[in-house]
């Protein structure tokens, strides 16, 4: 085992990776040493994604369609020699919409996009892993997969359900040598988070107050997470949720984090 982190040799395709986490996260695997291929459904961010050096090459479709992931994931092994790594971060928001008043259509299409996805992209992948007896994939679940947020149904069914798909495949493929865990981010300054925050949807102030680490995280921070996963570093893990989220969801009290305990007996 290296004494320090480094994906030399190793060949990842990251979903969503034209933007925010997946684009941070690429960088990052680059930076370790690792082929990279982004797959995005946008096309031209992903071009400029890989102009700006985080990946060697993209491909382009919908992670929700199957006919797309399964092309998907085929082009970026075979133009790169073979698949060791997966890091599923292609997702959407939703409406913020109390379920009584969402339209069904809608709670569809961002449970196909953030679970579908995923499922179908972790099943293509598999069968290429699966066959070399070898491989490591993260999925990208979120704060809103471990605890409830009113109006977000649709997102936070689907996020609970990439927990639940990575144990699953943990437990299907792990005598095969393929490991499978996921990182539940919280509040992350992409341009998601960004676009929330610049149409009021949320209190920046109020995540602060409720987050113990007192802050938004980078995406560089889940990029992290997610190397180490994905590395041999974390070769005995597997089926595990790992939050990275500043310690909101260890957070159980009322109100806002105590910012007066004092630091000395
Ligand atoms: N930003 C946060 O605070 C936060 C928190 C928890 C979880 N997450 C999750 O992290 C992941 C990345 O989020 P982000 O904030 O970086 O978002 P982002 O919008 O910056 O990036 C998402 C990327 O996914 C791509 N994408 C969207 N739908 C797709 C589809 N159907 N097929 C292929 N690609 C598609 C987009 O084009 C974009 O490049 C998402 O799964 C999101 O749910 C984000």
């Amino acid at each position: 085992m290296p004494e320090t982190l480094s994906l030399q040799g190793g060949r990842a395709l990251v979903t969503g990776g034209a933007s925010g986490i997946g684009a941070a996260t690429a960088q990052k695997l680059s930076a370790l040493g690792a082929q990279v291929v982004l797959a995005d459904i946008d096309g031209t961010a992903a071009a400029e994604a890989v102009a700006t050096g985080v990946a060697k090459g993209f491909v382009t479709g919908n992670v929700a369609d199957t006919g797309d992931a399964d092309r998907m994931v085929q082009d970026a092994r075979d133009a790169m020699g073979g698949l060791d790594m997966v890091f599923n971060a292609a997702g959407i928001g939703d409406d913020l919409m109390p379920v009584h008043l969402q339209d069904p259509d809608r709670w569809q299409h961002v449970v196909d996009v953030n679970l579908k996805g995923t499922y179908l992209i972790c099943r293509a992948a598999g069968a290429i892993m699966l066959e070399n007896r070898t491989g490591s994939i993260v999925n990208v679940s979120s704060i809103v997969g471990l605890g409830a947020f009113p109006g977000r149904s649709a997102y936070g069914v689907a996020k609970a359900g990439v927990i639940h798909l990575t144990k699953t495949l943990a437990c299907e493929w792990g005598s095969s040598g393929v490991r499978v865990n996921c990182i539940a981010p919280g509040y992350t300054k992409t341009p998601l988070v960004r676009d929330l925050l610049d149409r009021g949807v949320f209190d920046p102030g109020l995540i602060e107050r409720r987050t113990p680490l007192g802050r938004f995280a980078e995406s560089e921070e889940m990029a992290n997470a997610a190397a180490f996963l994905l590395s041999d570093w974390a070769s005995y893990v597997t089926g595990t949720v790992l939050p990275v989220d500043g310690g909101w969801a260890a957070y159980g009290a009322a109100g806002d984090v105590d910012k007066s305990i004092p630091t000395k007996a």
